[in-house]
Protein backbone atom coordinates (compact mmCIF):
# COMPACT_ATOMS: atom_id res chain seq x y z
CA UNK A 1 0.00 0.00 0.00
CA UNK A 2 1.46 3.43 -0.62
CA UNK A 3 -1.15 5.97 1.13
CA UNK A 4 -2.68 5.49 4.54
CA UNK A 5 -5.38 7.40 6.30
CA UNK A 6 -5.40 10.50 8.72
CA UNK A 7 -7.16 7.86 10.94
CA UNK A 8 -4.07 5.45 10.81
CA UNK A 9 -1.34 7.65 11.62
CA UNK A 10 -3.50 9.22 14.36
CA UNK A 11 -3.60 5.64 15.70
CA UNK A 12 0.03 4.97 15.08
CA UNK A 13 1.34 8.16 16.73
CA UNK A 14 -1.25 7.77 19.50
CA UNK A 15 -2.81 10.35 19.23
CA UNK A 16 -6.46 11.26 19.07
CA UNK A 17 -7.21 11.78 15.18
CA UNK A 18 -9.15 15.33 15.98
CA UNK A 19 -6.14 16.59 17.18
CA UNK A 20 -4.33 15.81 14.13
CA UNK A 21 -7.07 17.13 11.60
CA UNK A 22 -7.39 20.03 14.17
CA UNK A 23 -3.64 20.98 13.71
CA UNK A 24 -3.92 20.54 10.13
CA UNK A 25 -6.96 22.69 9.53
CA UNK A 26 -4.78 25.60 11.90
CA UNK A 27 -1.91 25.23 8.92
CA UNK A 28 -4.81 26.01 6.04
CA UNK A 29 -4.90 22.05 5.29
CA UNK A 30 -7.65 20.34 5.15
CA UNK A 31 -8.36 16.71 5.82
CA UNK A 32 -11.01 14.10 7.10
CA UNK A 33 -10.43 10.73 9.54
CA UNK A 34 -10.73 8.74 6.21
CA UNK A 35 -8.22 10.97 3.99
CA UNK A 36 -6.01 9.21 1.90
CA UNK A 37 -2.45 10.87 2.25
CA UNK A 38 1.06 9.19 1.01
CA UNK A 39 3.48 7.85 3.33
CA UNK A 40 6.11 10.89 2.45
CA UNK A 41 2.99 13.35 3.56
CA UNK A 42 2.49 11.47 6.44
CA UNK A 43 6.05 11.23 7.35
CA UNK A 44 5.91 15.04 7.15
CA UNK A 45 3.04 15.66 9.58
CA UNK A 46 4.39 12.96 11.83
CA UNK A 47 7.68 15.57 11.88
CA UNK A 48 5.98 18.44 12.18
CA UNK A 49 3.37 17.36 14.55
CA UNK A 50 5.91 17.63 18.09
CA UNK A 51 3.66 19.78 20.27
CA UNK A 52 1.57 16.83 21.64
CA UNK A 53 4.46 14.00 20.75
CA UNK A 54 6.70 12.99 23.62
CA UNK A 55 10.62 12.47 21.99
CA UNK A 56 9.82 8.78 21.94
CA UNK A 57 6.92 8.82 20.20
CA UNK A 58 7.99 10.63 17.64
CA UNK A 59 10.73 8.53 17.75
CA UNK A 60 8.86 5.24 17.19
CA UNK A 61 6.62 6.93 14.59
CA UNK A 62 9.18 8.12 12.40
CA UNK A 63 10.59 4.01 12.69
CA UNK A 64 7.46 2.99 12.22
CA UNK A 65 7.52 5.31 8.71
CA UNK A 66 11.09 4.42 7.92
CA UNK A 67 10.25 0.57 7.49
CA UNK A 68 10.86 -0.89 3.73
CA UNK A 69 7.07 -2.35 3.50
CA UNK A 70 5.78 1.46 3.30
CA UNK A 71 7.93 2.05 0.06
CA UNK A 72 6.43 1.63 -3.43
CA UNK A 73 7.81 -1.93 -4.57
CA UNK A 74 8.87 -1.15 -7.78
CA UNK A 75 11.28 1.56 -5.81
CA UNK A 76 13.02 -0.48 -4.53
CA UNK A 77 16.38 -1.49 -5.13
CA UNK A 78 18.84 -4.03 -4.01
CA UNK A 79 21.37 -2.53 -1.33
CA UNK A 80 24.15 -4.33 0.56
CA UNK A 81 23.66 -6.24 4.04
CA UNK A 82 24.98 -4.37 7.29
CA UNK A 83 26.77 -6.82 9.48
CA UNK A 84 27.69 -5.67 13.02
CA UNK A 85 30.38 -8.06 14.20
CA UNK A 86 29.84 -8.70 18.19
CA UNK A 87 31.14 -10.58 20.86
CA UNK A 88 33.06 -11.05 23.88
CA UNK A 89 36.22 -8.42 25.18
CA UNK A 90 39.45 -9.55 23.26
CA UNK A 91 37.92 -12.27 21.03
CA UNK A 92 38.77 -10.73 17.83
CA UNK A 93 36.26 -8.15 16.18
CA UNK A 94 38.38 -6.07 15.24
CA UNK A 95 41.01 -8.23 14.34
CA UNK A 96 38.35 -9.67 11.82
CA UNK A 97 37.16 -6.88 10.25
CA UNK A 98 40.69 -5.73 9.83
CA UNK A 99 41.64 -9.31 8.39
CA UNK A 100 39.03 -8.24 5.81
CA UNK A 101 39.77 -5.29 5.20
CA UNK A 102 43.29 -6.38 5.22
CA UNK A 103 44.72 -3.44 7.25
CA UNK A 104 45.27 -2.67 10.95
CA UNK A 105 42.65 -1.20 13.02
CA UNK A 106 43.54 -2.91 15.98
CA UNK A 107 47.19 -1.71 16.20
CA UNK A 108 45.94 1.97 16.02
CA UNK A 109 43.33 1.63 18.54
CA UNK A 110 44.64 2.61 22.50
CA UNK A 111 45.29 -0.53 24.53
CA UNK A 112 43.49 -2.55 21.77
CA UNK A 113 40.37 -1.46 22.65
CA UNK A 114 37.56 -0.56 20.64
CA UNK A 115 36.47 2.78 21.65
CA UNK A 116 33.63 3.35 19.24
CA UNK A 117 31.57 1.86 16.89
CA UNK A 118 33.59 2.14 13.40
CA UNK A 119 31.87 1.31 10.21
CA UNK A 120 33.69 -0.17 7.26
CA UNK A 121 32.57 -1.35 3.30
CA UNK A 122 34.44 -3.97 1.78
CA UNK A 123 33.98 -5.72 -1.44
CA UNK A 124 33.63 -9.12 -1.81
CA UNK A 125 32.87 -11.19 -5.10
CA UNK A 126 32.70 -7.59 -6.23
CA UNK A 127 29.43 -7.27 -3.96
CA UNK A 128 29.88 -4.71 -0.82
CA UNK A 129 28.93 -5.35 2.44
CA UNK A 130 28.96 -3.14 5.05
CA UNK A 131 30.38 -3.75 8.76
CA UNK A 132 29.91 -2.35 11.86
CA UNK A 133 32.68 -3.03 14.51
CA UNK A 134 31.25 -2.77 18.43
CA UNK A 135 33.57 -2.38 21.40
CA UNK A 136 33.28 -5.36 23.67
CA UNK A 137 33.64 -3.34 26.96
CA UNK A 138 30.79 -3.58 29.81
CA UNK A 139 30.62 0.12 29.47
CA UNK A 140 29.08 0.03 25.60
CA UNK A 141 26.32 -2.04 26.07
CA UNK A 142 24.22 0.86 24.66
CA UNK A 143 25.60 0.91 21.79
CA UNK A 144 26.10 -2.17 20.95
CA UNK A 145 22.11 -1.72 21.12
CA UNK A 146 21.94 0.78 18.40
CA UNK A 147 24.28 -1.25 16.28
CA UNK A 148 22.28 -4.20 16.25
CA UNK A 149 18.88 -2.47 15.62
CA UNK A 150 20.53 -1.28 12.64
CA UNK A 151 21.34 -4.69 10.98
CA UNK A 152 20.29 -7.16 8.98
CA UNK A 153 23.10 -9.89 10.37
CA UNK A 154 25.06 -10.16 13.22
CA UNK A 155 28.33 -11.98 13.62
CA UNK A 156 29.23 -13.51 16.58
CA UNK A 157 32.61 -14.03 17.35
CA UNK A 158 34.12 -16.53 19.96
CA UNK A 159 37.13 -16.96 20.28
CA UNK A 160 38.04 -20.94 20.30
CA UNK A 161 39.95 -21.26 23.11
CA UNK A 162 38.00 -19.20 24.99
CA UNK A 163 34.64 -20.02 24.43
CA UNK A 164 30.91 -18.81 25.09
CA UNK A 165 31.21 -15.83 27.60
CA UNK A 166 29.39 -13.27 29.54
CA UNK A 167 29.33 -10.89 26.84
CA UNK A 168 29.09 -13.61 24.31
CA UNK A 169 25.57 -14.69 25.65
CA UNK A 170 24.67 -10.30 26.16
CA UNK A 171 25.23 -10.15 22.20
CA UNK A 172 23.19 -13.16 21.43
CA UNK A 173 20.37 -12.01 23.45
CA UNK A 174 20.67 -8.13 21.66
CA UNK A 175 20.87 -10.22 18.40
CA UNK A 176 17.71 -12.30 19.44
CA UNK A 177 15.69 -8.98 20.60
CA UNK A 178 16.43 -6.66 17.59
CA UNK A 179 15.60 -10.36 15.23
CA UNK A 180 19.06 -10.21 13.40
CA UNK A 181 20.16 -13.44 11.93
CA UNK A 182 23.28 -15.00 13.55
CA UNK A 183 26.13 -16.01 11.58
CA UNK A 184 29.21 -17.85 14.30
CA UNK A 185 32.97 -17.45 14.05
CA UNK A 186 34.73 -19.30 15.78
CA UNK A 187 37.99 -16.86 15.96
CA UNK A 188 41.37 -18.28 16.74
CA UNK A 189 41.56 -21.64 15.48
CA UNK A 190 45.38 -21.36 14.90
CA UNK A 191 45.60 -21.30 18.83
CA UNK A 192 47.22 -24.30 19.78
CA UNK A 193 44.13 -24.93 22.75
CA UNK A 194 41.63 -23.73 20.37
CA UNK A 195 38.59 -26.51 20.74
CA UNK A 196 35.80 -25.74 18.08
CA UNK A 197 33.88 -28.64 19.15
CA UNK A 198 33.32 -27.48 22.66
CA UNK A 199 32.26 -24.29 21.55
CA UNK A 200 29.66 -25.56 19.07
CA UNK A 201 28.44 -27.51 22.34
CA UNK A 202 28.20 -24.40 24.34
CA UNK A 203 26.00 -22.65 21.37
CA UNK A 204 23.73 -25.43 21.78
CA UNK A 205 22.80 -24.07 24.88
CA UNK A 206 21.81 -20.69 23.58
CA UNK A 207 19.79 -22.33 20.56
CA UNK A 208 22.60 -21.94 18.39
CA UNK A 209 22.72 -24.81 16.62
CA UNK A 210 25.23 -25.83 13.97
CA UNK A 211 23.95 -27.33 10.43
CA UNK A 212 26.35 -29.98 10.65
CA UNK A 213 24.65 -31.16 13.74
CA UNK A 214 21.36 -30.78 12.89
CA UNK A 215 20.42 -27.38 13.48
CA UNK A 216 20.34 -24.15 11.04
CA UNK A 217 23.00 -21.95 12.65
CA UNK A 218 26.00 -20.77 9.78
CA UNK A 219 28.98 -21.72 11.84
CA UNK A 220 32.27 -20.82 10.26
CA UNK A 221 35.52 -21.69 11.99
CA UNK A 222 38.07 -19.10 11.38
CA UNK A 223 41.47 -17.45 12.29
CA UNK A 224 41.89 -13.77 11.83
CA UNK A 225 45.53 -14.12 12.23
CA UNK A 226 46.13 -16.45 9.42
CA UNK A 227 43.18 -15.50 7.65
CA UNK A 228 41.68 -19.41 7.37
CA UNK A 229 38.33 -19.09 6.65
CA UNK A 230 37.59 -15.56 5.71
CA UNK A 231 36.45 -15.95 2.22
CA UNK A 232 34.05 -18.76 3.70
CA UNK A 233 32.97 -16.69 5.96
CA UNK A 234 31.67 -13.84 3.39
CA UNK A 235 30.33 -16.20 1.64
CA UNK A 236 27.98 -17.06 3.61
CA UNK A 237 27.15 -13.53 4.62
CA UNK A 238 26.43 -13.08 1.26
CA UNK A 239 24.17 -15.85 1.27
CA UNK A 240 22.57 -15.34 4.42
CA UNK A 241 21.92 -11.74 2.63
CA UNK A 242 20.68 -13.13 -0.55
CA UNK A 243 17.66 -15.06 1.14
CA UNK A 244 16.74 -11.61 3.03
CA UNK A 245 16.41 -9.81 -0.41
CA UNK A 246 18.06 -6.40 1.07
CA UNK A 247 16.21 -3.13 -0.45
CA UNK A 248 15.83 0.05 -0.36
CA UNK A 249 14.72 3.14 -1.90
CA UNK A 250 17.95 5.23 -3.12
CA UNK A 251 15.40 8.20 -4.77
CA UNK A 252 14.32 9.98 -2.00
CA UNK A 253 14.96 11.86 0.98
CA UNK A 254 18.12 10.22 3.18
CA UNK A 255 16.96 8.54 6.43
CA UNK A 256 20.24 7.23 8.28
CA UNK A 257 21.84 6.23 11.57
CA UNK A 258 24.19 8.30 13.70
CA UNK A 259 26.71 5.33 14.60
CA UNK A 260 29.44 8.17 15.95
CA UNK A 261 29.91 11.34 16.37
CA UNK A 262 32.62 13.89 18.21
CA UNK A 263 33.61 17.24 17.88
CA UNK A 264 36.71 18.02 15.51
CA UNK A 265 39.07 20.66 15.99
CA UNK A 266 39.70 21.44 12.63
CA UNK A 267 36.16 20.53 11.04
CA UNK A 268 33.65 21.07 14.28
CA UNK A 269 30.97 18.54 14.54
CA UNK A 270 31.40 15.83 12.73
CA UNK A 271 29.22 12.27 12.77
CA UNK A 272 29.67 8.89 11.26
CA UNK A 273 26.16 8.42 9.30
CA UNK A 274 24.75 4.93 8.18
CA UNK A 275 22.55 5.83 5.45
CA UNK A 276 19.42 3.27 5.64
CA UNK A 277 17.47 4.71 2.84
CA UNK A 278 17.31 7.37 0.13
CA UNK A 279 20.62 9.01 -0.92
CA UNK A 280 22.56 11.50 1.18
CA UNK A 281 24.46 14.47 -0.60
CA UNK A 282 26.75 16.98 -0.02
CA UNK A 283 24.72 20.32 0.26
CA UNK A 284 21.41 18.13 1.68
CA UNK A 285 19.77 19.99 4.64
CA UNK A 286 20.24 17.28 7.42
CA UNK A 287 18.72 16.93 11.20
CA UNK A 288 20.42 14.31 13.27
CA UNK A 289 18.46 14.15 16.91
CA UNK A 290 18.89 18.33 18.43
CA UNK A 291 21.32 18.92 15.88
CA UNK A 292 21.21 20.16 12.21
CA UNK A 293 22.79 21.71 9.31
CA UNK A 294 23.64 21.53 5.98
CA UNK A 295 26.18 18.45 5.07
CA UNK A 296 29.03 20.77 3.50
CA UNK A 297 31.46 17.64 3.54
CA UNK A 298 31.24 14.26 3.08
CA UNK A 299 33.93 11.26 3.41
CA UNK A 300 34.10 8.15 3.07
CA UNK A 301 35.06 5.06 5.46
CA UNK A 302 38.29 5.34 3.59
CA UNK A 303 38.64 8.77 4.30
CA UNK A 304 37.94 10.22 0.93
CA UNK A 305 35.88 12.91 -0.22
CA UNK A 306 32.45 12.02 -1.63
CA UNK A 307 29.64 14.18 -2.81
CA UNK A 308 26.70 11.56 -2.11
CA UNK A 309 26.17 7.82 -0.22
CA UNK A 310 23.57 5.23 -1.37
CA UNK A 311 21.30 3.31 1.20
CA UNK A 312 23.79 0.80 3.86
CA UNK A 313 26.43 3.19 2.96
CA UNK A 314 28.47 4.71 6.06
CA UNK A 315 30.01 8.23 5.51
CA UNK A 316 31.80 10.68 7.82
CA UNK A 317 29.36 14.04 7.33
CA UNK A 318 30.61 17.70 8.09
CA UNK A 319 28.19 20.68 8.70
CA UNK A 320 25.91 19.57 11.73
CA UNK A 321 25.42 22.68 14.20
CA UNK A 322 26.37 20.52 17.13
CA UNK A 323 27.47 16.93 18.41
CA UNK A 324 24.41 13.82 17.76
CA UNK A 325 24.08 11.24 20.47
CA UNK A 326 25.13 8.16 18.53
CA UNK A 327 21.51 6.03 18.03
CA UNK A 328 19.39 9.49 16.62
CA UNK A 329 18.10 9.38 13.47
CA UNK A 330 19.21 11.43 10.71
CA UNK A 331 16.86 12.33 8.36
CA UNK A 332 17.67 14.83 4.84
CA UNK A 333 14.95 17.65 4.57
CA UNK A 334 14.24 19.79 1.75
CA UNK A 335 14.80 23.43 3.09
CA UNK A 336 17.01 24.66 6.07
CA UNK A 337 13.42 25.65 7.87
CA UNK A 338 12.72 22.07 7.80
CA UNK A 339 15.63 20.45 9.19
CA UNK A 340 15.92 23.53 11.90
CA UNK A 341 12.16 22.24 12.97
CA UNK A 342 12.87 18.76 13.44
CA UNK A 343 16.07 19.09 15.32
CA UNK A 344 14.26 21.61 18.04
CA UNK A 345 11.68 19.00 18.64
CA UNK A 346 14.54 17.48 20.08
CA UNK A 347 15.83 20.35 22.12
CA UNK A 348 15.13 19.20 25.84
CA UNK A 349 14.60 22.69 26.94
CA UNK A 350 12.02 23.38 24.37
CA UNK A 351 10.09 20.29 25.48
CA UNK A 352 10.51 21.34 29.12
CA UNK A 353 9.06 24.46 28.42
CA UNK A 354 6.61 23.24 26.90
CA UNK A 355 5.55 20.74 29.70
CA UNK A 356 5.80 23.81 32.13
CA UNK A 357 3.34 25.65 30.13
CA UNK A 358 1.02 22.24 29.58
CA UNK A 359 0.97 21.84 33.26
CA UNK A 360 0.51 25.55 33.96
CA UNK A 361 -2.60 25.86 31.83
CA UNK A 362 -3.93 22.08 33.37
CA UNK A 363 -3.77 23.74 36.93
CA UNK A 364 -5.20 26.87 35.61
CA UNK A 365 -7.80 24.54 33.79
CA UNK A 366 -8.74 22.92 37.57
CA UNK A 367 -9.18 26.12 39.08
CA UNK A 368 -11.65 26.97 36.91
CA UNK A 369 -13.47 23.45 36.53
CA UNK A 370 -12.89 23.20 33.04
P1 LIG B 1 37.57 -5.46 22.00
O1 LIG B 1 37.37 -4.45 20.92
O2 LIG B 1 38.42 -4.99 23.12
O3 LIG B 1 36.29 -6.07 22.49
O4 LIG B 1 38.41 -6.69 21.40
P2 LIG B 1 38.24 -7.40 20.02
O5 LIG B 1 37.18 -8.44 20.11
O6 LIG B 1 38.11 -6.40 18.93
O7 LIG B 1 39.60 -8.20 19.90
P3 LIG B 1 40.90 -7.80 19.06
O8 LIG B 1 40.64 -7.94 17.62
O9 LIG B 1 41.42 -6.52 19.55
O10 LIG B 1 41.85 -9.01 19.45
C1 LIG B 1 42.23 -9.30 20.79
C2 LIG B 1 43.54 -10.07 20.80
O11 LIG B 1 43.38 -11.37 20.19
C3 LIG B 1 44.66 -9.39 20.01
O12 LIG B 1 45.84 -9.55 20.72
C4 LIG B 1 44.70 -10.16 18.70
O13 LIG B 1 45.97 -10.16 18.12
C5 LIG B 1 44.31 -11.56 19.15
N1 LIG B 1 43.67 -12.32 18.07
C6 LIG B 1 42.58 -11.95 17.37
N2 LIG B 1 42.25 -12.88 16.45
C7 LIG B 1 43.16 -13.88 16.58
C8 LIG B 1 43.35 -15.15 15.91
O14 LIG B 1 42.61 -15.56 15.02
N3 LIG B 1 44.38 -15.91 16.35
C9 LIG B 1 45.21 -15.52 17.34
N4 LIG B 1 46.19 -16.34 17.68
N5 LIG B 1 45.07 -14.34 17.97
C10 LIG B 1 44.06 -13.53 17.62
MG1 LIG C 1 37.78 -4.37 19.03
Amino acid sequence: PDTLTIGELAKMMKRPASDLIKKLFAKGEMYTMNSEISYEKAEEIALEYDILCTREEKVDVIEELLREENENPEDMVSRPPVVVVMGHVDHGKTSLLDAIRKTSVTSREAGGITQHIGAYQVKAHDRLITFLDTPGHEAFTAMRMRGAEATDIAVLVVAADDGVMPQTIEAINHAKAANVEIIVAINKIDKPDANIDRVKQELMQYELVAEDWGGSTIICPISAKTHEGIDNLLDMILLTADVKELKANPNRNARGLVIEAQLDKGKGPVATILVQKGTLHVGDYVAAGACSGKVRAMLNDRGMRVKEAKPSTPVEIQGLNAVPNAGEIMVAMDTDKEAKDFAATFISEGKNKLIEETKAKLSLDDVFGQ
